[in-house]
């Protein structure tokens, strides 16, 4: 009886295990797979693979825990009229895979001078990049009593979503920003005020322009041949965002203050994915209003 608990014990022990392995390693062939990411977000774009079901929400994010914040060279999502540039000629201050670009018709002379970054590298103003804010059900951090989001416990990469639980939920937040140079951000004052913590906050996007959809992790290790085998439930702004290269750089300090070292420069961009690895819908992101959870618990 007691041998068989064991090998019982055991064998949940390999399973466990395999699991790991599986969320960290395995590649799928792309036939095999789970609707993929990054998607083409344009309105009335639809994919061919059936949603199983409708993604989380804010309400449900407010309740994750953040593991990691990077950023991609480029956007690796697509929206027809916003992020949707080829790379511009000339450097791109890095040598992975460039994705998706804004506009920079808008930004006056001085607001595309070069900026001196400190803490972020293989950066450039003028160049886009795709955020990513990855929140988990598993992650390291801490709630608060209250059930509120308490201390940060971020890591490079996406590993830490996977830290408590192998089979976590993870949703992550995507903005597409344009960086430009503000020259009046001349103060550590002003440019806190700038700031405005992107570490753990995206610039709320305007009512009606974002979307939530099921996909994966992305990344250029994976195409329309090779993919992801991680589940994301994805929050993504479909406007450009205008990041100025002060609270960029304020971001990457952040960012090395919580103990990033590889996620301070760019990522390589997985290519939109062919709509049929993409899931059929997305459907409209409802903001939720900033009032503290479970108010009221008394003890
Ligand atoms: C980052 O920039 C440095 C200095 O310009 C360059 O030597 C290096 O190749 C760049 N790294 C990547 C990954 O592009
Ligand atoms: C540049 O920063 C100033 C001062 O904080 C701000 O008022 C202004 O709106 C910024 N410029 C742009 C284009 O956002």
């Amino acid at each position: 009886m007691r041998a068989l608990h064991l090998v019982q014990a055991m064998a949940l022990r390999v399973c466990l295990l395999a699991l790991v392995g599986v969320v960290k390693s395995v590649d799928l062939a792309c036939t095999d797979a789970e609707p993929q990411a990054p998607r083409d977000v344009t309105p009335g774009y639809t994919g061919i693979l059936a949603t199983r079901y409708e993604p989380y929400g804010e309400e449900e994010r407010r309740n994750f825990l953040q593991a990691n914040l990077h950023f991609h060279l480029g956007a690796e999502h697509k929206n027809d009229g916003e992020y949707d540039q080829a790379p511009p000629a000339g450097d791109l201050a890095s040598t992975v895979a460039p994705g998706l670009f804004c506009k920079t018709d808008g930004l006056s002379p001085a607001e595309k001078l070069p900026y001196n970054f400190q803490h972020c590298k293989n950066v450039s103003v003028g160049l886009t990049y795709e955020f990513h804010w990855v929140f988990s059900s598993g992650a390291p951090g801490q709630l608060a009593d209250d059930g509120s989001e308490g201390e940060l416990g971020i890591a490079d990469g996406l590993g830490g979503a996977f830290a408590r639980t192998v089979n976590a939920d993870v949703i992550v937040r995507g903005q597409v920003c344009l960086i430009y140079n503000n020259a009046s951000l001349d103060t550590d004052a002003k440019i806190e005020a700038d700031y405005a913590d992107f570490l753990t906050k995206w610039r709320p996007p305007p009512a009606g322009q974002a979307v939530k959809y099921v996909g994966s992790t992305t990344g250029s290790s994976y195409n329309d041949n090779v993919c992801s085998p991680a589940e994301v439930n994805w929050h993504v702004d479909l406007k450009c965002c205008k990041l100025s290269a002060q609270a960029f750089d304020r971001t990457c300090k952040a960012m090395y203050d919580e103990g990033l070292r590889e996620d301070l420069k760019p990522k390589g961009s997985r290519p939109p994915v062919d709509r049929r690895w993409v899931a059929d819908v997305t459907f409209p992101l409802q903001p939720v209003c900033e009032v503290p959870v479970r108010e009221g618990n008394s003890n």
